[in-house]
């Protein structure tokens, strides 16, 4: 359970943010959204409320220290505090770019994942930082990788190079903000998000494309998104109260061994 712990979601308007807020909310705590694109997050906050949850949206681009630290006062005047920041918003280069090859990539592209990515995570930490060393919540942090972080793959030098940086900053914060403030991350492999069903519906071969994106999951088929909203809640709780500077894999197994199923 979450016991009435205010959690901070960046990202919180998209997929894995959205059903971590309603997984919160099922759990006993409360949400602050955070996100660029406002329809979407106060469309989180509806469902949260449907799931029988308190939350609230402030918009934030992580990007802009003044908005993050407009992020901290809001969720503070509006909740009381702050016990659990996750930082959940991440983009990939392809996103931006036509020309998504390490040789190809263009500055100001590698710029922008570098910042929301990674400089937002130390940004977001640092603002929340007073706020979490004051809550008597079983204060921590959950950081967002992906198995992206933890292995190489083509055309994702900007994303994979910011990725493994978070499990280190992982590390760092938990060490820095130690005993009071725990911090872990969790590395998510592919899942079934509705980004994903778009670029497969768009795909030449849609079947072939799963087949290859799951082919290294032992557990034979794409993720959920709850499957990652339950181990935050998890690693959020008092229930994770020994586990701090950790990596989690949510992966279906897919860092454990070399293979590709057939
Ligand atoms: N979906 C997957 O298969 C997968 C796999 C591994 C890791 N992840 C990681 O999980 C996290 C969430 O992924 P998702 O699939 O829910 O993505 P998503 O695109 O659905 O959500 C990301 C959210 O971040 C927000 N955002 C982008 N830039 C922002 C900024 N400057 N300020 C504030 N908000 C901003 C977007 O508006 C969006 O709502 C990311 O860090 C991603 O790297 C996802």
């Amino acid at each position: 359970m979450l016991n009435d712990k205010v959690c901070i979601i960046t990202g919180g308007a998209g997929a894995i943010g959205r059903a971590t807020a309603i997984e919160v909310a099922r759990r006993g705590g409360r949400v602050m959204v955070a996100d660029i694109a406002d329809d979407a997050g106060e469309e989180t906050v509806a469902l949260v409320e449907q799931a029988g949850g308190e939350a609230a949206y402030q918009r934030c681009d992580l990007t802009d220290q003044a908005q993050v630290d407009a992020l901290m006062d809001a969720t503070v005047k509006r909740f009381g505090g702050i016990d659990v920041l996750h930082n959940n918003a991440g983009v990939h280069e392809t996103d931006f770019s036509e020309t998504p090859s390490l040789l190809e990539l263009e500055r100001e592209v590698w710029d922008k994942v570098v910042s929301i990515n990674l400089t937002s995570i130390w940004a977001t930490t640092r603002a929340a930082a007073p706020h979490l060393l004051r809550s008597e919540r079983g204060p921590s942090i959950v950081n967002a990788l992906s198995t992206g972080g933890l292995t190489a793959y083509p055309n994702g030098a900007a994303y994979c190079s910011t990725k493994g940086a978070v499990q280190q900053l992982t590390r760092v914060t938990a060490v820095e903000l130690a005993p009071k403030v725990r911090c872990n991350c969790y590395a998510p492999a592919a899942l079934d998000t509705p980004m994903l069903q778009k670029f497969v519906a768009a795909a030449e071969d849609p079947e072939g494309i799963v087949r290859s994106m799951a082919g290294t999951h032992l557990v034979p088929r794409l993720g959920t998104v709850e499957e990652v909203a339950k181990l935050v809640c998890f690693l959020a709780s008092d229930d994770a109260s020994f586990v701090n500077g950790a990596t989690y894999n949510v992966d279906g197994g897919s860092l454990a061994w070399r293979g590709v199923r057939d």
